[in-house]
């Protein structure tokens, strides 16, 4: 008798809405851009600790940074009836047919991290991630902060641009540039992509220090993982980074830091790659259709070496 009554008890709480995130769960298809960086490890952990905390089914694919992987991706979880997607782009242009069949679909996508240049801006709900100009934006103010304590000198700046025609490549470089060309004594030498790997980041810088024609006197890199192979590479041409060639970077991973307190690092800016919670909150929302923002930046801050020792206990990725 009574071992009847707990088990209708447990039938009735488990069927309560208090005792689920959801009635039915949730299932979400993520396309991640691959596992290029500190950065994008993080991200990825990000994600799906929060999917298994707000009890979202994560059907989770890694592009491997390719854009042709993600289309077919979006269309499994287009075939597989999922109840949302959300993508971090590998790059901005290229996603309007297959965004046009999710919407036919019925089924809401939901961009993070990176955004995408389509015709119709209905083909998504929402995008939450950074803002990547104001990235470029910061790390130039920090560096004419820098030059004004030298008024008289030129400097020359190499630049390790991120994945070609990505969104964060674009902006960071319109904003750094946008700020920079208000000192004529600032110009940036060459710039080439370091697809925000470290190896690609090594090799690049290589070949801007095997040009002998004019000093190197900055190293502007998109992400700190092509800052911390570029770092190899001017340590192996016997100069000091940090010193012989100050080094910008953006991100803020505990690798920054690190370099940062050894003095190889002069500064980064910080982009937060934990999304997951917030992009769960959001999933839930889009399919209770509940109203939400388009746009949802995130608030982040600039690291100078100076502070790298004091932070790096805090750096949680
Ligand atoms: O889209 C965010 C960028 O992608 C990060 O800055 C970089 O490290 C990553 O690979």
């Amino acid at each position: 008798m009574k071992l009847i009554a707990r088990r209708t008890l447990i039938a009735v709480a488990l069927s309560l809405p208090a005792f689920g995130a959801l009635a039915a769960p949730l299932t979400m298809g993520f396309s991640q851009v691959g596992a290029e960086s500190e950065w994008r490890t993080a991200n990825t952990a990000s994600i799906k600790s929060a999917a298994k905390e707000a009890g979202v089914t994560l059907k989770f694919a890694d592009a491997q940074q390719k854009q042709e992987n993600q289309v077919k991706a979006i269309r499994s979880f287009i075939a597989q009836k999922v109840d949302v997607i959300a993508f971090s782009p590998v790059v901005e242009s290229g996603w309007d047919t297959v965004l046009k069949e999710a919407q036919k679909a019925g089924i809401p996508v939901i961009l993070t991290d990176r955004a995408v240049k389509v015709a119709d801006p209905s083909l998504y709900v929402t995008f939450i991630g950074s803002d990547f100009v104001e990235e470029g934006r910061k790390a130039a103010k920090w560096l004419l902060e820098r030059a004004a304590k030298t008024p008289n000198a030129s400097l020359n700046i190499v630049e390790l641009q991120g994945t070609v025609g990505s969104a964060p490549a674009i902006d960071r470089k319109k904003g750094f540039e946008e700020v920079i060309k208000t000192n004529p004594k600032l110009q940036i030498i060459r710039s080439q992509s370091g697809e925000f790997t470290r190896a690609k980041g090594k090799e690049v810088m290589e070949s801007f220090l095997k040009q002998r024609d004019k000093k190197i006197d900055v190293l502007y890199a998109h992400n700190d993982d092509m800052a911390i192979g570029a770092i190899q590479a001017i340590e192996e041409a016997g100069l000091k980074p940090g010193k012989d060639i100050v080094i910008i970077s953006i991100d803020g991973v505990r690798g920054a830091f690190e370099a940062m307190k050894a003095g190889k690092l002069n500064v980064t800016v910080e982009c937060n790659p934990l999304l997951g919670p917030q992009l769960m909150q959001l999933a839930k929302d889009v399919v209770a259709k509940k109203p939400v923002e388009k746009r949802i930046t995130v608030i982040e801050g600039v690291f100078p070496a100076e502070v790298a020792a004091k932070e790096l206990p805090n750096r949680k990725y």
